[in-house]
């Protein structure tokens, strides 16, 4: 089974594909990727040999032409619907392997909620690749009910073909060159000197991360050894929100006052990307005995994305990234003003 050869990745200039790109082309694959922007390729990628190939997602015969004569390995990071699915399967055809980049937002608990839901799920632990998904659906995959049934519809799509494709459902993505950096809502505190951190919940939310890095070990993993398969790709480690804060303040170098909010406290404050209501682990022993060693744990692996954030608000490459300081996500998880208040009249 080939452990080398050319992979091209669909969608190869973002998160995941850059992270795939890196790591297939350190152990000697020669690697494609393709997008619509060709600046979108960082500099190492191309320096180590990775080529940018124009080929727009929605148009079949530019995908058939970006895979060209083959490729031992396919990666496709946009699959989001049954018609994406239903346009990749001529090159999954000519293709060794394919893995396609699904998500864990496709789980649904006992009560059929899911990690997109207005009631948050409460899956019994961690959450293994049986566990009961959505039905596929084909609305609007854009919204929140949307995305996970499409997703489960393009999976289908995909595994039904009987050709060897392993679905990978990753969690929270964190890395280099995401385009919603999550770890921001701490560095961007840290870069503001703020004295204080506020978490919801007392910070206690656990919302499995995972590492760009990591997932581009468990493609290279697949690719080794073909297969029609469904796996959860996480880190080693599911920290609480809490402990995400801790890491991140110490690589910065930073001390702050933990304001721990009890729930039911001032709903405006303390709101930070991990806040799930009851734990989303990934059981990731399937992905092991497939032969996964992460690269590492999460305070490891997420110093790149901190390193990359820092030098982009200081004027280095990827402040295009950043979110603005009215952005929808970001802004309120960063209300200063609310908080000073907040300091200002907390009884003594
Ligand atoms: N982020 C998370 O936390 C998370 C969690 C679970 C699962 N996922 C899954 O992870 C995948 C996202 O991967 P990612 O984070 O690597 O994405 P990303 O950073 O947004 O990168 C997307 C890539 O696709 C290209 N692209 C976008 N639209 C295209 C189009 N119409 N035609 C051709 N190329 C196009 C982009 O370049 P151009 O725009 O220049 O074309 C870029 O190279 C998705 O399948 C998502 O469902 C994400």
């Amino acid at each position: 089974m080939p452990s080398s050869g050319r992979a091209l990745i669909v969608g190869g200039t973002g998160l995941i594909g850059r992270a795939a790109a890196r790591r297939l082309l350190a152990a000697g694959w020669r690697v494609d990727v393709t997008g619509r922007d060709p600046t979108r390729l960082p500099g190492d990628v191309a320096a180590a040999g990775g080529r940018f190939v124009a080929a727009d997602r929605g148009d079949p015969r530019q995908l058939l032409a970006a895979l060209g004569d083959g490729a031992d390995l396919l990666v496709d990071c946009i699959c989001y619907t049954a018609a994406d699915a239903a346009r990749l399967l001529p090159l999954v055809r000519e293709a060794g392997s394919t893995v396609m980049i699904s998500s864990k937002a496709v789980y649904v608990d006992a009560a059929g909620n899911h990690s997109n839901s207005d009631t948050a799920p409460h899956f019994d632990g961690p959450i293994r690749e049986t566990q009961p998904t959505m039905a596929p659906g084909d609305t609007d995959y854009t919204t929140r009910e949307g995305y996970g049934a499409n997703k489960v519809a393009a999976e289908q799509v995909l595994l039904d073909s009987g050709e060897p494709v392993t679905v990978l459902r990753p969690s929270k993505i964190h890395g280099e060159g995401a385009t919603r950096p999550r770890e921001w809502v701490f560095v961007k505190r840290v870069l503001d000197r703020r004295p204080a951190v506020f978490l919801a919940r007392r910070g206690a939310g656990v919302d499995h991360p995972t590492a760009a890095a990591n997932t581009a070990v468990l493609i290279e993993v697949a690719a080794a050894r073909p297969g029609r398969r469904i796996v959860n790709s996480a880190d080693p480690d599911a920290p609480s929100a809490l402990e995400i804060s801790r890491t991140i303040a110490r690589q910065l170098d930073h001390a702050w006052e933990e304001v721990l909010l009890d729930d039911g406290a001032d709903e405006g404050l303390g709101g930070h990307p991990w806040d799930a209501r009851h734990p989303i682990v990934l059981d990731m022993s399937a992905a092991a005995e497939l032969g996964y060693t992460p690269v590492g744990d999460y305070a490891t692996t997420v110093a790149d994305e901190v390193e990359w954030l820092v030098s982009a608000a200081r004027g280095g490459d990827g402040a295009e990234f950043l979110p603005a300081p009215d952005d929808a996500f970001f802004g309120p998880m960063l209300d200063y003003a609310a908080e000073d208040r907040y300091l200002a009249t907390r009884p003594g």
